[in-house]
């Protein structure tokens, strides 16, 4: 049985990665799909590579008018919004000195308010609506502890974990669930971004830092985005219903909590 039949999702970052597998499992259970990026092409890409139930929409979760302009689009297509999924999301690493106020606005423009307006815009149109709604917010193991090289990130995806917690509270009362999914390590473009920046941070050879990684995950491997699609079903679905705030670890044992 198709578990999202006749739901309208929107993924934000969703023309690669994680997101994308998060669209196409989505599509797979019968929802029709956003796929929402700063990179239209790319999003139009994923969109055909996917079928008639994905279309691609041209989103910079950084601008509110953008944001409002994505919404309005995903009701033109399919008269309603029942699932966000709060995706996009930049990384950076430096030694503590040498962070910037570049590095720090752009990430957490992306990582933090970003989450925060889209969730919000979502919230407004699935209230209006009046039958609640989903909403995933893409959280990360960075966000449970600090790491040495990279402050901006982990304390971005610890906010978000926060916020989830926070607007989890207020948006239950509309029937509207938001719920975070931590992932560990997740093969794909970002982690050949995350490698490249450890290679020149810490003077490995290309590949060294996801090696190592690697072979510290219980699991013993990088996740692949279908490692999260299950989760991302459940938090869609009335079988989670009940379940307010949280933030589920999917990381092949990493972190406990
Ligand atoms: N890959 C991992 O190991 C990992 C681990 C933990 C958490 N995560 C989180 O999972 C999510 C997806 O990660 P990924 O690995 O697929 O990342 P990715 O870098 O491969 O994809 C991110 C997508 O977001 C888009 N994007 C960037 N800025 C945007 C903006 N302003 N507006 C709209 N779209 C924008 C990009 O164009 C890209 O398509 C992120 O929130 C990330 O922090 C990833």
């Amino acid at each position: 049985m198709k578990r999202l039949n006749g739901k309208s999702a929107l993924i934000t970052g969703a023309a690669r990665g994680i997101g994308r597998g998060f669209a196409e499992r989505y599509i797979l259970e019968g929802a029709q799909v956003a796929i929402a990026d700063i990179n239209l092409e790319a999003a139009k890409e994923t969109a055909s590579d996917l079928g008639k139930m994905a279309y691609a929409i041209h989103l910079d979760v950084t601008d509110q008018s953008s944001i409002n302009a994505a919404i309005e689009q995903v009701i033109n297509q399919t008269g309603k919004l029942d699932i966000l999924i709060n995706n996009a999301a930049l990384f950076d690493a430096a030694e503590t000195v040498d962070i910037t106020h570049e590095s720090y606005n752009k990430l957490y423009a992306v990582n933090v308010a970003g989450t925060l307006f889209t969730m919000q815009a979502a919230a407004k149109q699935m209230i209006a609506q009046g039958c609640g709604g989903k909403i995933i917010n893409m959280a990360s193991q960075a966000g449970r502890r600090g790491e040495s090289l990279v402050l901006v990130y982990c304390s971005s995806k610890a906010a978000v974990i926060s916020m989830t917690q926070s607007a989890g509270l207020n948006l239950i009362k509309y029937g509207i669930n938001v719920n975070a999914i931590a992932p560990g390590v997740v093969d794909g473009e970002h982690w050949e971004h995350v490698d490249a920046v450890f290679a020149k941070l810490e003077g490995k050879s290309k590949g060294q830092k996801k090696a190592e990684v690697a072979a510290g995950v219980p699991a013993g491997r990088f996740a692949l985005p279908d490692d999260l699609t299950g989760m991302a079903v459940f938090l869609a679905t009335s079988d989670s219903d009940y379940i307010v705030s949280q933030t589920y670890n999917v990381d092949g044992g990493q972190w406990m909590s």
